[in-house]
């Protein structure tokens, strides 16, 4: 390799941060009712009381971390006696490992780890919450990937009675539920401790699209490296799967793309070929988080394209040995998780003759299933 290979001089990148997934934007464009509600429900912890529970929803991409993430900045400004965490429910998907994630916040070491019950970890917590005088938020980001496994409603039932076990603890709840469509439900013993505040993510139409696009171009690349006319080609594919974090990857890509090519400026040629490879990219990090049996449906699935429930069990049962039952749950989860597409052949509109198809094509999964 020549040195000059690795040499920067040439970057096309003025603030290459900008465009990093944990970047947390200045501005959030578009999203100024959200951060209000948001606002008023956080602020009596600011004067030391229990703030007001809050439900986020809406689709991957529209926002809704970062709303969380920047009201936390703004807190964080204001004062010293709250603490707040956000947690990532794909990653910490029990009530026990989020009570961990809970502890290392407040102590600033691992938690015992095994043999200690949960209660009495969540027990030390409060204490600690209570003896220093602290309010805490608690961020559950991303809670409906604890939906299919029932821990959803485990989690939020534990950390929301806190204060009736320990009068005095004062812990709030921002629950996040990327939702695709379907309207999740938790427990009615849960919704009667939760309460909260609704605040609706909806997807930004194409003008909002394109602003926000052009103000991360401006802030990640150096002028007129970015033209509108190419930025509108992103704007596109960001409308078409209204997630915006494909947005940002794309912009990423295809200036990467550029300096590759030893561009000053950024065409719409390098964004295709940025979008093809972040397609099916997306695609395996999905498929890869899935279960062994989840993998095997999906596959089987894949080899016999669009095919009636019943058929499709026969093949899966004779693959794995599991039942009728099992077969249904990871059906639904992998709908509700957008890989199938589940239709009605008309002969019923229930159980074996569904017909159910994937949701990208079928090359395109084989090829993420071979790893
Ligand atoms: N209104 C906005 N203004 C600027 N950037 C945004 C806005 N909404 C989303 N983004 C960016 O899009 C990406 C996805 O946003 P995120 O908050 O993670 O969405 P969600 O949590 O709803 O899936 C992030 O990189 C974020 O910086
Ligand atoms: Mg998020």
């Amino acid at each position: 390799m020549s040195r000059d290979m690795l040499l920067w001089d040439e970057t096309l990148f003025r603030d290459p941060q900008a465009l990093e997934i944990d970047y947390v934007p200045e501005d959030l464009l578009h999203r100024e009712n959200q951060m209000q509600s948001l606002a008023y429900s956080m602020r009596p912890a600011l004067r030391g009381m229990r703030p007001v529970n809050c439900l986020l929803t809406g689709p991957p991409g529209t926002g809704k971390t970062s709303a969380v993430l920047k009201m936390f900045e703004e807190v964080e400004k204001h004062s010293d006696d709250v603490v707040m965490l956000k947690i990532n429910c794909q990653i910490d998907s029990t009530r026990f490992a989020v009570a961990s994630r809970i502890y290392r916040k407040l102590f600033n070491v691992e938690p015992p780890s095994s043999g200690v019950a949960f209660r009495k970890l969540f027990e030390k917590i409060v204490q600690r919450l209570i003896d220093k005088d602290k309010v805490m938020i608690v961020c559950l980001d991303d809670i409906n990937y604890l939906f299919h496994e029932g821990h959803a409603d485990e989690v939020m039932y534990s950390i929301l009675r806190a204060h009736e076990l320990f009068p005095g603890a004062k812990i709030g709840v921002i629950a996040v539920v990327s939702d695709t469509g379907k309207l999740y439900r938790f427990d009615p013993k849960v919704s009667s401790v939760f309460l909260p505040e609704e605040i609706e993510f909806l997807r930004y139409d194409y003008d909002e699209i394109k602003d926000i696009i052009a103000s991360r171009v401006q802030l990640a690349f150096y002028p007129d490296v970015f033209p509108e006319k190419v930025q509108e080609v992103v704007a596109n594919y960001v409308d078409s799967t209204g997630d915006l974090r494909v947005g940002i990857d794309l912009l990423k890509r295809s200036g990467l793309n550029a300096e590759k090519r030893a561009n000053k400026t950024v065409e719409t040629e390098d964004v295709e070929k940025a979008y093809e490879s972040s397609r099916l990219l997306n695609l395996k990090r999905n498929i890869m988080s899935l279960s062994a049996d989840e993998k095997k449906l999906l596959g089987i699935i894949a080899e016999m394209g669009q095919s009636k429930a019943g058929d499709i069990y026969e093949n899966f049962h004779e693959m794995t040995g599991l039942g009728y039952t099992r077969f249904y749950e990871i059906v639904n989860k992998l709908a509700e998780s957008q890989h199938l597409d589940t239709a009605f052949s008309g002969e019923g509109t229930r159980g074996r003759t569904r017909l159910i198809g994937l949701a990208s094509p079928s090359e395109d999964v084989l090829k993420c299933l071979k790893r």
